[in-house]
């Protein structure tokens, strides 16, 4: 990924940063996802650890775990996303517990390390250049036996491929299966992503991480992007948001999804 794909991307989250809290960024599919990725951090690493946030948007997830107890560094390579969750931070009065920093994950060398956890969610990792660099920062960042909590965008997306076929977007139906980084539209802009397969991510950290497991997040529930089709359908898709819940950790099926949730172990 060149300088430019990053700074294109730079740019597509600066551009929606005022209203990522709305339905772009934060709707009610987004929220059920998040609340995966919350308990999940919350099992693996006690209240009272140091958290890295990686790629921490508007703040959400950092302000909500500041409020339970944690310390947590959060960075962002948006400039105008690390604005947001500075401000978040300072509104629910625990800016002493964020510090809201603009470094992008192929900058980590420029941070101090002691974590007992890495989290980041919604995909900041399908922007990486170099995920092979990441698996070596966070190591380098983590105390051992420290924890990787990560919600990353999976290859497999039944719905997607519907939904687009459906459309007759062909091209588009297809996007996910592309080898290496792609261009992917938002707000006129483009974000440069990389589509893992869990295997194929957890690969790039095997040399110094142990996989604890992964799960689908929204394989049964439609993705985010659909949620009007989830208000209109709030209590079928709700039945299908419980088959995620039951069985998304099955082999197979937690190979697919919108996201996988994957939590790994400092060696
Ligand atoms: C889909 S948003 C998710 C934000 C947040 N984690 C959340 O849960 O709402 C992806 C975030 O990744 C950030 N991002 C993109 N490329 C990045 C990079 N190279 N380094 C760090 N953050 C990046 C974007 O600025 C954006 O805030």
């Amino acid at each position: 990924m060149s300088e430019a794909q990053l700074l294109d991307t730079q740019r597509a989250f600066d551009s929606v940063a005022p209203d990522y809290d709305g339905p772009r960024g934060n709707n009610e599919l987004i929220q059920r996802m998040r609340l995966t990725l919350w308990s999940s951090v919350r099992d693996e690493i006690p209240a009272g650890s140091r958290l890295l946030d990686l790629g921490c948007g508007t703040g959400i997830d950092a302000v909500q775990f500041a409020s339970h107890g944690y310390q947590v560094v959060a960075g962002d390579w948006s400039p105008r996303m690390v604005e947001r969750t500075h401000a978040r931070a300072a509104a629910a009065g625990v800016e002493a517990q964020v510090a809201a920093v603009h470094v992008g994950v192929h900058q980590l060398d420029r941070l101090e390390g002691g974590f007992d956890g890495i989290y980041s969610n919604f995909g900041p990792l399908n922007c990486a250049p170099d995920l092979g660099d990441v698996a070596t920062q966070c190591a380098r960042l983590l105390r051992p036996g420290g924890k990787l909590v990560f919600s990353v965008i999976g290859r497999i997306c039944p719905w997607e491929v519907g939904y687009y076929l459906f459309k007759g977007r062909i091209k588009r139906a297809g996007i996910r299966a592309t080898r290496g980084v792609t261009a992917v539209g938002m707000n006129h802009h483009t974000i440069w992503t990389q589509y893992y397969l869990p295997r194929e991510f957890y690969r790039a950290f095997v040399r110094h991480f142990t996989l604890n497991g992964y799960r689908a997040l929204s394989l049964f529930m439609p993705p985010p992007y659909l949620v009007e089709f989830y208000r209109r359908h709030q209590r079928a898709c709700e039945r299908l948001g419980r088959l995620d819940d039951r069985f998304g950790a099955l082999p197979w099926l937690r190979d697919m999804g919108d996201h996988f949730l994957i939590v790994m172990q400092r060696r």
